[in-house]
């Protein structure tokens, strides 16, 4: 039995989730397999209405199932991002995701802005740590308001937190038979940080002596991304870092709408998300594309053991990219239900096994 929370969220979020659930239903019918998909109201309108962001027993709540979808988080009307911070970072966060991985895989030739690149040169493993740094949330203002205000936000590494995510990349590479593991720093100039993260990665390295281990300034690597992106297996970096650099590789994809995430704790309920936010200016127009969601959601099925129903996912929207069944931002004329439903359909059709 698979049980699975879903929380839809705001804006496309809630769109492009509707999609995603429904490609993962199509998936699971295929096999027989039982599950439990429970909606979970969290967000915005919720907020709004209610004053709850994220309540006490959520993280109780969502430790009973095997794995979270998520759609995205941002309402203009909640200007602080109140919400939005006490959602995903409370689940990010309180249920200890320190992976975030975020694949950067080109699913075709035609939709990649780079020119002359194919789906050969487009495809790597980006693994943003995702419990500490800049994201801790340690810092605070002084004098506010007052043309003496201070603001400090503290970037706190962890020993403990940058090993973990440092072994998990090797471990990662390892795994998928991949031979390249890039650590991506500014120990150039952020000194501190910098040492305790080239010391860590060097020290982890040497457990993987059949990996080659290697490193990049931050900016560099960015320029790397863009000029050969063929030249990479698998990246981690910090959280800020990596935030940044997930958007450069969405558009490596085709776009933000292409790209897939998953917040993970290996062995522990972990949460499924699209790169991409609730993108308020496109919200309620059938608009979004839902690529990114429903990859999303095999990766989570991926996560859960469920590999054969993955696939099924991923070959329908590769499937849909090659005959351009596909939303505007890609060169398509459909909506976001539309290119759901063609997806739905070839997750059904596919020949067995
Ligand atoms: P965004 O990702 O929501 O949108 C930026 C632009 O990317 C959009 O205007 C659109 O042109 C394009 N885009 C994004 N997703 C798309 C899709 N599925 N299909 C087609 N085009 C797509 O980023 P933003 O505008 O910076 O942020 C909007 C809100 O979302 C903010 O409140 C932000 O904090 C939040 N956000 C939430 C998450 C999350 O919950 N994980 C992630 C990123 C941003
Ligand atoms: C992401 C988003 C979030 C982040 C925002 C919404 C806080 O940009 O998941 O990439 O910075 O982690
Ligand atoms: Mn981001």
């Amino acid at each position: 039995m698979s049980r699975i929370a879903v929380i839809p969220g705001d804006g496309i979020g809630i769109e492009v989730t509707r999609e995603a659930v429904g490609a993962l239903t199509a998936a699971l019918d295929r096999s027989g397999a039982p599950r439990v998909i429970d909606e979970f109201p969290w967000g915005a309108e919720h907020y709004l209405k209610t004053g709850e962001t994220l309540p006490p027993a959520a993280l109780e709540k969502l430790r009973g199932y095997d794995a979270i979808l998520l759609g995205a988080l941002g309402d203009p009307r909640v200007p602080d991002m109140r919400h939005a911070a006490d959602i995903l970072f409370g689940i990010r966060f309180g249920l200890d995701l320190y992976v975030n991985l975020r694949p950067v895989r080109l699913l075709d030739d035609r939709i990649c802005p780079l020119k002359g690149r194919t789906t050969r040169d487009v495809d790597f493993v980006m693994l943003r740590e995702n419990t500490e740094g800049l994201y801790a949330g340690i810092g605070g203002q002084f004098r506010k308001g007052t043309a003496d205000e201070v603001a400090i936000q503290e970037d706190i590494n962890t020993r403990r937190g940058v090993e973990r995510i440092c072994r998990h990349a090797f471990a990662l590479a390892r795994a998928r038979g991949r031979r390249k593991v890039l650590m991506s720093d500014k120990s150039n100039a952020l000194r501190f940080a910098g040492d305790l993260w080239q010391r860590t990665f060097h020290e982890v390295a040497r457990e993987f002596p059949d990996l080659e281990a290697s490193h990049l300034y931050v900016d560099a690597l960015a320029m790397q991304m863009v000029r050969d992106p063929s030249q990479f297996d698998v990246v981690v970096t910090n959280n800020m870092f990596g935030d940044i650099l997930t958007d450069l590789g969405a558009a490596l994809q085709g776009g933000l709408g292409m790209a897939a995430s998953g917040n993970i704790h290996p062995g522990r309920v972990s949460m499924f998300e699209p790169v991409h936010g609730s993108a308020p200016k496109h919200a309620g127009r059938n608009v979004a594309n839902p690529m990114g969601a429903i990859l999303s959601a095999a990766l989570l099925l991926e996560h859960i053991g469920r590999a054969e129903e993955a696939r099924l996912i991923e070959s329908a929207v590769i499937d849909c990219l090659r005959e351009r069944r596909t939303t505007r931002d890609l060169g398509g004329d459909l909506g976001t239900r539309e290119v759901g439903e063609e997806i739905r359909q070839r997750i059904e059709r596919a020949p067995a096994g």
